[in-house]
């Protein structure tokens, strides 16, 4: 049993981290995405709407010449990230610099690898906020620097409901509220709750309020703000044939499940 959390005594962005984030295996699959691709090693990292920097922290920990810049416009989580991931690193930490400001800002160096991840360019809800966005990546990357997004998508996604997802050592449960969903604007609020062996309930945790992208919408806006190639990478399937294995390949055939979480990698 791991410790026992409460509505009182938990900070959020723990348990945002440990239910949400897999930032290990990302930081993985971006880095061996760009080596498969360019056939070299990434060096310099972007990460938009980078929250606690638990992903450039783990980008900085691969190799000793990856660095990275973190943007996110809310100071909170940046201080907490500050403290709780990136002081931890000592000296590696300063090869990842913070800063407070709009994702749509341009970046210090061109980066090799850019990404969005956990859907938080969904923020952009006209085509031509998400063309601008990516317009601006395009411009900002490496000559031959790529763009790494996540999407999900699926029946399940566009439906008004609750998914409760209890951690393995039964210290809380992550739920995920689809609480409204407008299907002529694609409009959608949704919050991250946190309950606990005492009953006791942390309600909105979080809160997003986005438009709900299509796959193949985003792939066409991405080709339309110049990239030379879009390419999907899908998740394949655990020997059950049920729950997803964690590994993405790129294919131009997925499967119509009832939600999945795939990536799309744009090279310049
Ligand atoms: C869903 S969280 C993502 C956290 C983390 N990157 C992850 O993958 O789980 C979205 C983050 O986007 C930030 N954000 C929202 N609008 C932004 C903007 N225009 N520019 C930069 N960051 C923004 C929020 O402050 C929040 O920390």
């Amino acid at each position: 049993m791991g410790k026992k959390f409460t509505a009182k005594t938990a900070d959020k962005y723990v348990l945002y981290q440990r239910a949400v984030q897999s930032a290990e295996q990302d930081a993985d699959f971006l880095f061996d995405t760009y080596y498969d691709i360019r056939g070299k090693k990434a060096k310099h990292f972007r990460e938009d709407f980078c929250g606690t920097c638990l992903l450039s922290a783990h980008w900085v920990s691969l190799d000793n010449n990856c660095t990275a810049e973190s943007y996110d416009i809310d100071p909170e989580p940046l201080r907490w990230g500050l403290k709780n991931n990136l002081k931890p690193l000592g000296s590696v930490a300063k090869r990842v610099t913070q800063y407070q400001e709009d994702a749509r800002n341009p970046s210090r160096q061109a980066p090799d690898v850019r990404c969005a991840q956990n859907f938080s360019y969904w923020i952009f809800k006209t085509r031509l906020e998400m063309l601008e966005y990516f317009k601006g990546v395009y411009n900002d990357l490496n000559d031959d620097g790529i763009f790494i997004c996540d999407l999900h998508g699926g029946p399940e996604s566009i439906q008004e409901m609750e998914e409760e997802t209890e951690q393995d050592d039964g210290s809380f449960t992550y739920v995920w509220d689809q609480d409204s969903i407008n299907p002529i604007t694609g409009e959608a609020k949704l919050h991250i709750h946190f309950r606990f062996p005492d009953g006791s309930e942390m309600q909105d945790a979080f809160t997003y309020d986005w438009r709900l992208w299509g796959l193949p919408e985003l792939r066409e806006i991405l080709q339309e703000a110049g990239f030379a190639s879009v390419d999907c990478y899908w998740e394949g399937t655990d020997e059950d044939g049920e729950s997803g294995d964690g590994i993405f390949t790129k294919t131009e055939e997925g499967e119509a499940c009832l939600s999945y979480v795939a990536y799309l990698v744009a090279c310049k």
